[in-house]
């Protein structure tokens, strides 16, 4: 292996948590009736294959129980008599292995270990299985519908006429299958799935095949078969049984698209059929592979924990991001639900078709998932605009990586709470901005060709990292080959982001490379080495330079003077760069007299890249607050919004320390009054600027800007005395919410059409107006209200507490609800969970002083049994260490700069 890979591997092995129950020593492990368990790793043996499932599966909406059976035609590779696979929270009442004529090799009834911390259960043969022989398993088992997100569970929603309906709905990604049947629970065990369930006349069935036939079984039931599935990892399956309504459409390919929703939202599900058409016909051309089934479902579940899920052919979707009303949704709801539908698309080829090996390889579903959402809409709805999105979604990953707590893209996860952390914005985000430098190197039709050769190669298979690397092209660059496996490898296997710098003498460019750190470690390991594509654009050349540093440093010669050089083109490159000081001067000027002689993903670039490295220590605060002066005149919404967004953090800092500072709300304000003054509070106009009025307004409300205040609050008193019947401008909104929510009538008025409204976008910009109260009791109650579950769903109650802790007022409030329902939250959204993590960061990172860092300290400290394996706790203290080092070094300047701008 080269050198750099075992330095890699050993800086992973040092910083990443291990495992400590992967595997203990032969005969420790005792199965719950206290025989010892054959097995005691925490991955399966692979010398049990499965090949076929046959499951029926029958649950009872009224009992809220679920009964079931399968038979697994399993190939056996080596000999033996233990069969062990996954099973959680299932009670097993048969067990039974049959030969390959279905004949019971024993009378007896076979024993069942259970092995509860592994979710494993072994079925001893008293015959040996032979290797190369093919046998079945047959199960039966049941449990109660699960009362979470996860595994076969129950789902509720109430008519308007206030009944109170219920759904049974499956959630297995990635280690929930088990919780459902008894089965290989592990992504490269793929097999073919041949469903039935069992329903009442009232309800429907689905699963990720279409209905092959219905047969009446007696007593009032009906039992549906599928057809049999194409070879798939488990925890792609799933199955619904529910009384939804549906719309469908077919693509141009002859595939069926339906969307479903509780019957009275029916209305809403229309944009997401045509979007889910435009889409899937987009990828079967992109990836010039047909899509495989015969139908695809896209279905919005009353409850559900992530934004949404692949199956294959049986899509799910929180209702947000599925349904979409277009007399209520603003233009952002239409963009996310686009940009979700794109993703779980994209997922049938990246994730269903080709699936990674393992879980420490994630990335290679969801980076390229969250990428094609880019790609695919860009493509299909260039109007959305979504690549104004794009550099948002690196500085999210910059955010994490430049701190010593990030890790490297493929990473050790064995346990099922540190495979659920891998679905984080490493794998996504940090996943999508590399694969986009990437395809920026290689040309878009190299890329494209490249993942069309891996899609090829490892259908209905597993793949790896580097099988990726491999299939792309042999690449030439200035006459020499690159070894594109050796480049991405620094860019997967070690954490961390680099840092250009750049000193200019005359014609020559002096660059280095040196690992970003927001916090620099005393002893930081500075074997940090990246292949990094730069490119580069100059005050004299319209198009870009490219150049590939692989080392510390180089020299580049300019072909003649220059006024000034922009590193890393359009943030196409995962890098930050820091110049010298006529470097940095140059371009401050270049702003201020010719801002447009920039793209506006340079600019944005350039502000992101200065209050990072304010950050570090390695710029002064004045000198980005003078880089972003020339904002006056900016008229793009992502710079703008990129420098309000900053001065908004700010802002939240300060006052959270009571530190009362009207200098600095009027300072920002006179900055952007002209865009603020500009903005109409209606709908029009195209996506952009809708998206900027949105966001201009709440935040000039936000900052109490009295003109802003005053139409809100008209806004809001005349949709109050219509009660609700006009409709206010969708963008706006949430803002006239919040202002309007200010006072106790009008709280409890929105309270009061939350607990009334069909549309979920709607509720959400409720509850966000409902939560920005400055009223702590009113906090509290709303707290309270997520925890109870009945009014406010327990799905949102991570981001009720977000929003909660967001708000100056309600900050501690939020930190003492966590450590009092500590226990019960856990339950509720398990350790490693998107929910536990969003509760965690959402909270801890408001936090700016030692007292506080201590405080959060202490408590992970009294729960360190429970979370000393999760990774999330040293991203939060390390996040809260980051602000109070912030505070300290910056406030000051930040007063002075603003006394010096009033004057
Ligand atoms: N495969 C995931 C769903 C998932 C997330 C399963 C976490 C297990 C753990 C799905 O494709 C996904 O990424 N969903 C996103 C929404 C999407 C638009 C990025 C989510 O749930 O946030
Ligand atoms: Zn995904």
């Amino acid at each position: 292996m080269h050198l750099l890979l075992v330095i890699l591997f050993f800086l992973e092995a040092q910083f990443c948590v291990q495992s400590s129950d992967s595997s203990s020593p032969a005969g420790e492990n005792l199965a719950t009736n206290g025989l010892p368990f054959p097995w005691s790793k925490v991955r399966l043996p692979s010398y049990i294959v499965p090949v076929h499932y046959h499951l029926l599966i029958h649950p009872n909406l009224t009992t809220l129980r679920f009964n079931g059976s399968v038979k697994i035609e399993i190939d056996v590779k080596n000999n033996t008599n233990w069969v062990v696979l996954h099973s959680k929270n299932l009670k097993i009442f048969t067990a039974t292995v049959l030969d390959e004529h279905e004949a019971h090799l024993s009378d007896k009834v076979l024993s069942v270990l259970e092995y509860p911390s592994h979710e494993q259960i072994a079925i001893f043969s008293p015959k040996i299985l032979t290797s190369g022989e093919k046998y079945f398993l047959y199960l039966e088992f049941g449990a109660p519908l699960s009362d979470g997100f996860y595994g076969f569970y129950k789902s509720t929603y109430k008519t308007k006429a206030g009944e109170t309906r219920v759904l049974a709905s499956t959630h297995f990604e990635p280690t929930s299958a088990r919780m459902a049947l008894p089965c290989f629970d592990e992504p490269i065990f793929k097999a073919n799935y041949t469903v039935r369930i069992r329903r009442g006349p009232s309800h429907i069935a689905l699963s990720n095949m279409p209905l092959e036939q219905t047969v009446e079984i007696g007593n009032g039931l009906f039992e549906d078969q599928f057809e049999v599935s194409v070879r798939m990892s488990s925890y792609l399956l799933a199955f619904i049984v529910c009384d939804l309504r549906s719309v469908s459409g077919m693509t141009a390919t002859g595939i069926n698209i339906t969307i479903y929703a509780v019957p009275e939202k029916w209305h809403q599900t229309h944009y997401a059929l045509e979007a889910a058409l435009r889409l899937l016909e987009f990828y079967e051309q992109y990836f010039n592979i047909l899509y495989p089934l015969p139908k695809l479902d896209l279905i919005a579940i009353p409850d559900f924990q992530a934004g949404a899920m692949e199956n294959w052919g049986l899509t799910t979707y929180r209702e947000t991001s599925l349904l979409y009303d277009p007399d209520i949704s603003s233009a952002s709801d239409k963009l996310w639900v686009t940009m979700v539908i794109g993703h779980e698309l994209a997922h049938q080829w990246f994730g269903n078709l080709v699936t990674m090996e393992w879980w420490n390889d994630i990335w290679l579903n969801e980076g390229f998932a969250r990428y094609m959402e880019f790609v695919s809409l860009e493509a299909v709805y260039p109007e959305l605009k979504v690549e104004d999105h794009f550099l948002d979604t690196c500085f999210g990953a910059i955010g994490r990586d430049s701190l010593n707590s990030s890790r490297p893209i493929s990473s050790l996860a064995e346990n099922p709470a540190q495979i659920e952390e891998m679905f984080d914005t490493v794998s996504y985000d940090k996943g999508a901005c590399i694969l986009h430098m990437l395809r920026n190197f290689l040309t878009n039709e190299g890329f494209q060709s490249g993942i069309i050769r891996y899609l090829r190669r490892f259908k209905y298979s597993n793949a790896r990292n580097e099988d990726l690397w491999d299939s792309l092209i042999k690449y030439r660059f200035a006459g020499e080959h690159i070894d594109l496996k050796k480049m991405m490898y620094t860019w997967t296997l070690q954490k961390g982001i680099p840092l250009i710098t750049v000193k200019r003498q005359g014609r020559k460019l002096y660059i280095g490379q040196e690992r970003f750190l927001k916090i620099v470690l005393p002893d930081d390991p500075s074997c940090y080495l990246w292949h990094i594509p730069l490119t580069y654009k100059t005050s004299h050349s319209d198009y870009e330079m490219k150049h590939i540093l692989t080392t510390k440093s180089d020299v580049l010669t300019l072909d003649e003077e220059v006024d000034w050089v922009k590193l890393n083109s359009d943030m196409n490159g995962y890098y930050i760069v820091h110049y010298d000081e006529e470097g940095w001067n140059a371009l401050t000027e270049l702003l201020r007299i010719n801002h447009t002689a920039l793209s506006f993903k340079d600019r944005a670039s350039l502000i992101h890249n200065a209050f990072q490295l304010v950050t570090a220590g390695r710029l002064s605060l004045n000198r980005a607050l003078d880089l972003i002066g020339y904002l006056k005149s900016e008229t793009h919404n992502v710079p703008l919004l990129q420098g309000l967004g900053y001065l908004q953090s700010f802002y939240k800092m300060i006052e959270k320390r009571n530190i009362i500072f009207r200098d600095f709300l009027s300072g920002s304000i006179s900055y952007f009054r002209d865009v603020i003054d500009k903005q109409s509070w209606s709908d029009d106009g195209m996506v952009s600027d809708r998206r900027l009025r949105e966001e201009v307004l709440s935040l000039a409300c936000d900052f109490d800007y009295p003109p802003c205040l005053e139409k809100a609050k008209h806004l809001y008193n005349s949709w109050v005395e219509s009660n609700g019947a006009i409709s206010l401008p969708t963008d706006v909104s949430e803002t006239v919410y919040m202002v309007g929510a200010q006072d106790d009538s009008g709280w409890a008025y929105l309270l009061e059409k939350y607990g009334v409204s069909m549309c979920e976008t709607e509720k959400s910009k409720f509850l966000s107006a409902l939560a920005s109260s400055k009223d702590s009791e009113k906090l509290s109650r709303l707290l309270q209200l997520g925890i109870n579950g009945t009014l406010i769903k327990t799905q949102n109650l991570p981001s009720l507490i977000y929003l909660v802790a967001k708000n100056p007022v309600g900050h501690f409030l939020a930190w003492d609800f966590v450590k009092k329902h500590w226990d019960e939250l856990v339950e509720k959204f398990p350790l490693g969970s998107f929910g536990i993590r969003n509760i965690i960061v959402g909270t801890v990172t408001q936090f700016s002083s030692t007292e506080e860092l201590r405080e959060v300290e202490d408590f992970f400290k009294s729960i360190t049994e429970q979370v000393s394996e999760l990774r999330v706790i040293q991203v939060a203290t390390e996040n809260v260490e980051k602000n109070i080092m912030w505070l300290s070094r910056n406030l000051e300047t930040m007063r002075t700069w603003l006394q010096q701008r009033l004057n």
